[in-house]
């Protein structure tokens, strides 16, 4: 069985010092865990957030990187200042990149081998937006997602890969999809993943489901065959909120 994970997209959301607030409770109130913690502040707060975990398992994580190692990228952040920062993972590819960033599959693709470069881990985001769900096309965006993010990366560099599937409609809507839906998804992702790179290697991966999750469906969410944790954002910034999610596993 795949180590369960939970991940908290902070977003535009907490300065440093409610930043700093946030993560010692949450390191208090999660120490007989088994879950894999991860929290993703604003890049500002990323630092300072680091030396109060320090002794903790949760792991800190960019929002976003660029895909280039440096240059003229006015207000952008490479991998490795991230990294520096005290950040293990970045999400890639977020749904709100792709829609307000114009991060694209070459881009998106881009960023995850810039991750690899640098050893940090991708959080890859993919997910289909509802007029996609209306033309039946989920299975085919997220072939297509994964395996374009995914190009040029080795079988063995997937243990630095981490899969979130966040249907675009679902994120900060409080809708989801049905849970049929939801393992039905996490199942193409396993046999897209399969396709590239074998059975044993899609099987160890960790697929997470992101959307509209929050302390009143995380329980059920937790049941589903083929997923492995969450990816939270609005119901992530209240810890109490966070912490009972984290304890659906
Ligand atoms: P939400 O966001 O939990 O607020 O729907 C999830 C995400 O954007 O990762």
């Amino acid at each position: 069985m795949n180590k369960k994970m939970v991940i908290a997209n902070l977003k535009m959301n907490k300065t440093i010092r409610e930043t700093k607030e946030y993560v010692t409770e949450l390191f208090a109130l999660t120490t007989n865990t088994c879950v894999a913690i991860g929290v993703c502040p604003p890049a500002t707060a990323i630092n300072s957030a680091k030396r109060k975990l320090s002794g903790s398992k949760i792991m800190l994580g960019a929002q976003n990187i660029h895909e280039k190692d440096k240059g003229a990228y006015t207000g952008e952040i490479s991998a490795e200042m991230a990294k520096e920062a005290g950040a293990e993972f970045s999400l890639i590819g977020h749904s709100e990149r792709r829609k307000y960033y114009n991060d694209t599959n070459n881009i998106v693709n881009s960023k995850v081998l810039n991750a690899l470069k640098n050893g940090l881990t991708s959080v890859l985001c993919i997910g289909e937006t509802l007029a996609e769900r209306g033309q039946e096309k989920t299975d085919i965006v997220l072939k297509t997602q994964v395996s374009e993010a995914l190009n040029g990366v080795y079988g063995n560099e997937l243990k630095n890969i981490i899969i979130a599937y966040e249907p675009v409609w679902a994120i900060g809507t409080k809708k989801i999809p049905s849970f049929k839906e939801i393992e039905g998804a996490a199942k193409s992702i396993r046999e897209i993943l399969a396709q590239l790179y074998g059975k044993e290697i899609s099987a160890g991966m960790t697929i997470l489901y992101g959307g509209s999750v929050d302390e009143s469906n995380s329980k059920d969410i937790a049941k589903i065959k083929g997923i492995d944790g969450f990816l939270v954002g609005g119901a992530s910034l209240d810890i109490k909120r966070f912490v009972a999610i984290i304890n659906s596993f």
